[in-house]
């Protein structure tokens, strides 16, 4: 199964996505994830933190060329859902000519619909473990020890993006950007919207049961 996870910030998509990597044993794969991953002591990592910290999406080749990589791993072979990518239409393209290249095609892109208020209050409560990378919420996931992960005792860290100056932007650069995408990916059919709204577990069987019909 191969599954596209779209959204504005905060939506759940990495939520929602490791629960659909768990179900369908496939990998979840995360650009937000693999540019956090790059080297802060590199060039290229100095520029990627710069780009994210002001909000703004890092140049296309970077991740492009990131996925075509990482798709014709061993571990997509049965599938795997994109999260966070991709992008805007530029990325999309170029995604579906890597697929067409493949002989593959994407089942269906799940877009998770969620208001800016509730994005901020998502956002501005998030947590997340940096060793594991397990996600807490100060209300609506709270860890059991205030600051430190349930799994594996280890310290969680607020993402230095997730302040309400850079929240606007992102959600401004997800409008002007990524939102185009909903329209790119109805009109091939296989679009899916989903109100993320309620809990992570409802939410979750609403996915399943919508991508299993
Ligand atoms: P990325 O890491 O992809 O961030 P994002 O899209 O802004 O999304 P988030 O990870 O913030 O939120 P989410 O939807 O995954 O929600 P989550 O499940 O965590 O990207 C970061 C940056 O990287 C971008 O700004 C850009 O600079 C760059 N980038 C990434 N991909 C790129 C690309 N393709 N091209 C160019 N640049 C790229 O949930 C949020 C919180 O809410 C959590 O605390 C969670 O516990 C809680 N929560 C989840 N579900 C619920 C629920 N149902 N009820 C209550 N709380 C909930």
């Amino acid at each position: 199964m191969r599954l596209i996870l779209l959204g504005p910030p905060g939506a759940g998509k990495g939520t929602q996505a490791k629960m659909l990597k768990e179900k369908f044993q496939i990998p979840q794969i995360s650009t937000g994830d693999i540019l956090r991953a790059v080297d802060e002591d590199t060039e290229l990592g100095v520029e990627v933190k710069k780009i994210m910290a002001a909000g703004q999406l890092v140049p296309d080749d970077m991740v492009v060329d990131a996925i075509k990589e990482r798709i014709r791993q061993a571990d997509c072979a049965t599938g795997f859902i994109l999260d966070g990518f991709p992008r805007n239409i530029a990325q999309a393209e170029k995604l579906s000519e890597t697929l067409i290249d493949m002989s593959l095609a994407i089942d269906n892109v799940i877009d998770l619909e969620l208001d800016p208020e509730e994005v901020v209050e998502r956002l501005t409560g998030r947590s997340t473990c940096s060793n594991c990378g397990a996600m807490f919420h100060q209300v609506s996931r709270p860890p059991k020890v205030s600051g430190v992960c349930d799994g594996c005792e280890s310290k969680l860290a607020q993402r230095s993006d997730d302040n309400i100056e850079t929240i606007q932007k992102r959600l401004k650069v997800y409008e002007e950007s990524t939102a185009p995408l909903k329209e790119f990916y109805k009109k091939q059919g296989n679009l899916i919207t989903v109100e993320a709204k309620g809990s992570v577990e409802e939410i979750f069987s609403h996915v399943c049961k919508m991508i299993e019909r």
